[in-house]
């Protein structure tokens, strides 16, 4: 079942860093990149190949304000990136805040879970912080449409918010943009790829620590991540 576009996040794009506000993750973190550069550190300790290869094609599926890819283009990651959004407030907002002189990465409207882009034509899809707002019963299109435009192989990274860290709870509960939010562990993530046909699945936690607290926090994320109560997972897949 396909679900018709939601695009409440459309209210918050303009304020989007403020719908974000929550008590905790002003201490956790200087701001929202900070969250995000956890994440794109991941991402080059689990392919390196990122930081290099100008023939990689790359989509972050639910990109809200494109900080995943302009934070990668910051660090020189070389591969085309695209970005898709359920909300054209959100993407207009991506627009707007890709620095001045770069070329832009290709943004596009989603119908619902369609992104409406040819099939097989990425190395790589992310998809983070975006499942735990759509509706339980929409959530295998969104599999399914990943797949769909991921080459065969491509690989596939889910990074979500983490029910079973009570912290993350706590923040979640008291963040504005997250108040539809339905989590979904690690094992549910898994379990939907399993079903969906994909391979090489993998889940991995992340954000242990307060990401200011710098090489401290990633030295404990390297050596917990098989411990299920990091604040956030990447549950990696192949299509
Ligand atoms: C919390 S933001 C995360 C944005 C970005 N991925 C990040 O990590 O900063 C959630 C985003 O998911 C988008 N979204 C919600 N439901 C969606 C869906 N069914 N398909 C694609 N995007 C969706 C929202 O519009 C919003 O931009």
């Amino acid at each position: 079942m396909t679900h018709p576009p939601k695009a409440e996040f459309d209210a918050y794009a303009e304020g989007y860093d403020s719908g974000m506000n929550a008590p905790l993750k002003g201490l956790a973190g200087a701001g929202p990149d900070d969250f995000i550069a956890v994440k794109l550190r991941w991402l080059l300790r689990w392919w390196p190949d990122l930081a290099t290869r100008s023939d990689l094609s790359i989509l972050d599926y639910g990109c809200g304000a494109g900080t995943l890819m302009r934070l990668m283009r910051n660090a020189g990651i070389p591969g085309a990136m695209t970005g898709t959004d359920i909300s054209t407030g959100m993407l207009r907002e991506a627009a707007r805040a890709w620095p001045s002189g770069t070329p832009q990465p290709a943004l596009h409207a989603q119908n619902g879970a369609e992104t409406g882009l040819p099939g097989a034509a990425f190395d790589l899809a992310v998809i983070s912080a975006v499942l735990h707002h759509v509706p339980l019963d929409a959530r295998a299109a969104v599999y399914a449409e990943l797949r769909r435009v991921l080459k065969p192989g491509g690989r596939l990274v889910v990074f979500e918010h983490n029910p079973w860290n009570p912290v993350t709870r706590f923040v979640v509960a008291r963040t504005p943009i997250d108040a539809d939010a339905i989590l979904l562990p690690r094992t549910e993530v898994s379990a939907s790829l399993r079903e969906g046909g994909w391979r090489d699945i993998h889940a991995s936690d992340l954000m242990f620590l307060p990401p200011r607290l710098g090489a401290v926090a990633t030295a404990v994320e390297r050596a917990f991540s098989w411990l299920p109560l990091g604040g956030q997972y990447a549950v990696t897949a192949r299509a």
